[in-house]
Parts: C-alpha cells; sequence; structure tokens
C-alpha cells in the first residue's frame, strides 16, 4: 500500500482539468486525452498525457519490482473519482411508510408539520447508538464507492440537541478517518425546528449559536455549517443569523436555499458569501444573478426534486447565465433515499438538458468546488490526489446512456484500488 499506480492505454483519460468552479460554456470542455496515461505516485498524480509520451519517462523496473501497480485501461474511460458535495449520510431509522404517502398524495411539508419528516429521523437518531451510525454508515460509503464516488459530504441535522448533533458529527469524523473515502463534514444543528421549541424558532437558533456551535468550532468537528432555510422552518433573518456567526467562528456557508418556496435564500448566499447555496428549485433571477456574481456554486439536486414529484431546478438556465452549477443526490433517508450517480446523470441529461460534458463536470470539479477543494480534487492534473474511475467502456458518454446502471468497473482513491467489479462469472458449458 504505497499509493503508486500508472494507469496506460486508456481510450480516454478525461481530466476535466482545472483548479476552480466551471462556469457556464466552460462546464461543456473535458479536456480528453485519446489513448491517454496517468501516473500516481505517492498517492498523488505526478504525470498526465499519452501512453507513449508518459511510458517514455517510465522506468518500467519499477513495475517489476512491484513499487507500482500497472492497470492496463485499453478500451476503457479514466475519469477523476466523483464528487458528491450534498448528502444526509448518518442517521437512524428509515421512512418508507412516508414515501408510501407520498404516493397516495400528502406533501412532504405536510409530513414534517404533523411530527413526520425529519422529525421522524430525528427520533430514530437520538435512539441511535455511534457503534449501529458506524455500521450503517460503512455500508453506505461502501455503496457511493462502488458508484465512483471518493469524496463525499455528510452532514447532522437529525439531532437538533447538543448531543445528538455531536454523535453524528462524531460518527462522521470516525468514518473519513477508517474508510478510504474522504467524507467532509457540515453541521446542520437546524435543518428543523425540534418539538420541545415549538413556536420558538428564535430561541432555538440562540441555543443553537451558544451551546452547539462553540463545541462543533473548538473541536474541529464540522468544516461547513448549513441550514434548512424554508418557510415555516427558518426564516431568511433567523438563518442569517446563524450563518454570520458560524462564518464568523471560521466555518465555511451552505445553505438549502429555496427549495420549496422563492424566499430568498440564493440572495442569502450571495450577500453572505456562501460557499454554495444547494436545491434552488424556486431560486429567483436577481438570486441568481447574484450568485454568479458572488461566485457562489449553484448545487442541484435532481433526486430530491424527482422523488417528491417537484420539478427540477432550472439547472439549463443557470449554466446559459454562467453560474458554475454543480450536482449532488441529496442522500437523506426522507426526500431522496438514493446514492445512486447513474440516476442523477439520467436525470440531468434526460430531463434537465444538461449536456453529457456538463454533468460530468458538475458531478467532478465543481462538486470539488462546492467543498472548497477544487485545487485538490475533481480533476486529473498534477498535483492533486489520484483519484480515479475507471469505467467499463471506451467513452464517458456511456455513464447516461447505459441508463440507470452502474459503469464503473475500478475506483481508485489516492493511488489504492479500493474498488474492482465483483463479476458474477457463470460458465457455460
Ligand atoms: O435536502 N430539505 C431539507 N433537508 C433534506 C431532507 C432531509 C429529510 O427529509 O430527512 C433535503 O432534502
Ligand atoms: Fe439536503
Amino acid at each position: 500500500m504505497n499509493g503508486n499506480i500508472i494507469i496506460k492505454n486508456a481510450a480516454q483519460l478525461v481530466t476535466c482539468s482545472g483548479f476552480k468552479a466551471k462556469k457556464g460554456k466552460e462546464m461543456s470542455d473535458l479536456y480528453v486525452i485519446k489513448d491517454g496515461a496517468l501516473v500516481i505516485e505517492n498517492g498523488t498524480i505526478q504525470s498526465v498525457g499519452k501512453t507513449g509520451e508518459i511510458l517514455a519517462n517510465f522506468d518500467e523496473k519499477s513495475i517489476q519490482d512491484k513499487r507500482f501497480v500497472a492497470i492496463d485501461a485499453s478500451g476503457k474511460a479514466v475519469l477523476p473519482g466523483f464528487v458528491d458535495s450534498h448528502t444526509h449520510l448518518v442517521f437512524g431509522g428509515y421512512r418508507a411508510q412516508e414515501f408510501s404517502w407520498r404516493l397516495r398524495g400528502d406533501s412532504y411539508m405536510e409530513i414534517l408539520k404533523r411530527g413526520g419528516g425529519i422529525l421522524n429521523t430525528v427520533k430514530s437518531t437520538r435512539r441511535a447508538n455511534k457503534e449501529g451510525l458506524m455500521t450503517t454508515g460503512i455500508r453506505r460509503l461502501n455503496a457511493m464507492l462502488s458508484l465512483g464516488v471518493t469524496t463525499v459530504e455528510g452532514k447532522s441535522g437529525y439531532g437538533l440537541d447538543r448531543d445528538t448533533e455531536i454523535k453524528q458529527l462524531e460518527v462522521l469524523k470516525a468514518l473519513n478517518e477508517c474508510h478510504p473515502m474522504d467524507v467532509v463534514s457540515t453541521f446542520l444543528g437546524a435543518h428543523a425546528l425540534p418539538e420541545e421549541y415549538k413556536g420558538r424558532a428564535d430561541v432555538f437558533i440562540d441555543f443553537i449559536i451558544e451551546t452547539v456551535l462553540p463545541e462543533v468550532v473548538d473541536r474541529h468537528l464540522a468544516e461547513f455549517c448549513d441550514v434548512f432555510c424554508e418557510k415555516n422552518v427558518f426564516s431568511i433573518r433567523q438563518s442569517k443569523r446563524l450563518l454570520m456567526n458560524a462564518g464568523k467562528n471560521g466555518l465555511k456557508i451552505k445553505i438549502h436555499a429555496d427549495e420549496i418556496e422563492p424566499l430568498g435564500g440564493s440572495e442569502l448566499a450571495a450577500e453572505i458569501g456562501a460557499v454554495s447555496a444547494d436545491h434552488l428549485l424556486q431560486a429567483s433571477d436577481k438570486g441568481l444573478r447574484a450568485m454568479a456574481e458572488a461566485g457562489v456554486v449553484a448545487t442541484l439536486l435532481p433526486g430530491t426534486a424527482f422523488c417528491l414529484k417537484e420539478p427540477f431546478a432550472n439547472g439549463r438556465y443557470m449554466i446559459d447565465n454562467n453560474l458554475a452549477v454543480a450536482l449532488a443526490t441529496d442522500f437523506n433517508p426522507g426526500s431522496c433515499y438514493s446514492e445512486s450517480i447513474p440516476l442523477i446523470f439520467a436525470l440531468a441529461t434526460l430531463y434537465m438538458n444538461f449536456s453529457i460534458e456538463e454533468a460530468v463536470t458538475a458531478l467532478t470539479i465543481n462538486g470539488a468546488a462546492a467543498l472548497q477543494r477544487a485545487d485538490t480534487i475533481g480533476s486529473l492534473d498534477i498535483g492533486k490526489y489520484g483519484d480515479v474511475v475507471i469505467l467499463k467502456y471506451p467513452s464517458y458518454q456511456f455513464i447516461p446512456y447505459h441508463v440507470g446502471i452502474n459503469t464503473v468497473e475500478k475506483v481508485i482513491k489516492k493511488g489504492e484500488l479500493v474498488y474492482d467489479d465483483p463479476l458474477l462469472k457463470f460458465d457455460c458449458p
């Protein structure tokens, strides 16, 4: 285990080259190298280019003496690992029953108002112990890894009290330490108003700011702070108060914005310099323009719109108006119980009018930018981590074309082969 790999003869080396978020038209260029090769040493990309050039400068002896693992990617496309920049992956219990209620016509917000939804998961997460949360967390990370995700963001927000919020963040931290995937933690203490604070949202925001946030900051338990800014959840004023406070204490800012009602969350994201604003189904023109000017990444979560049967966010309009757009799964037990990257590709290309190139950019370099990591992940550039996906097919076009199906054959994390498709091999006489 030394993080040394050479990948050669790739039909396409889809580099997604770049070190910052790609806006508008920039999202269309994937900087593909045909017959490409890539050298990763000590987990970091050392060289990228045509196979002939790379091999001419590579000492083959280091393969023979087993210092480097060699992978022949003939007939395969090679891409940066996917970055899933918005998930709620640590939670107790499930909400299959609520899914069936939604099928019969109950809305997501109605279910929340009567104590279900997020508050239902809060009950089961408060009850869950750390071991149980670790076991399901690892299982979920393994599933994501097999779909080509090498970095994932995970939020707290199913505690809404000090102990459970801290417990979730401790689990996220432990997952980051024990699993090959990088797990980026976000404190979402203001995800819903807990029953014990009914009618006292301002008092709850005070509690989060005064009691939970300082511990999260002191113990370095999160890198980002997020809030569910929505009608009947937290207002613009309350969200701003919390996020400004978190920002002053060194956390970076994300915001669940303009998902169900056009409340002005995108304008707020621009005003306070959020790294990303997420959902944006109802975002106003003014808000989107402000986000473009302020360089806020628009993170779209089509799996959620799909599961809630809401119209998709207008990603086409955002790209045409020069925003940097990222895509993510929003994996969570309620509004989108799916970590499926193939589903996100299908929805973005077939229903949101993204080109395949734009969708790839949105799940790689722009996902990295949504986590403020475009300088270290999200593309196959020299100096970045060797986080790589090898497809079963010769072109990245197969990702949405093989609709809803995993096209990933191998995943490499920091130069280590961490997933190799376990093909079922039946012998027919
Ligand atoms: O991003 N909208 C708020 N939060 C999550 C859903 C969480 C849940 O329903 O458990 C979301 O969709
Ligand atoms: Fe979410």
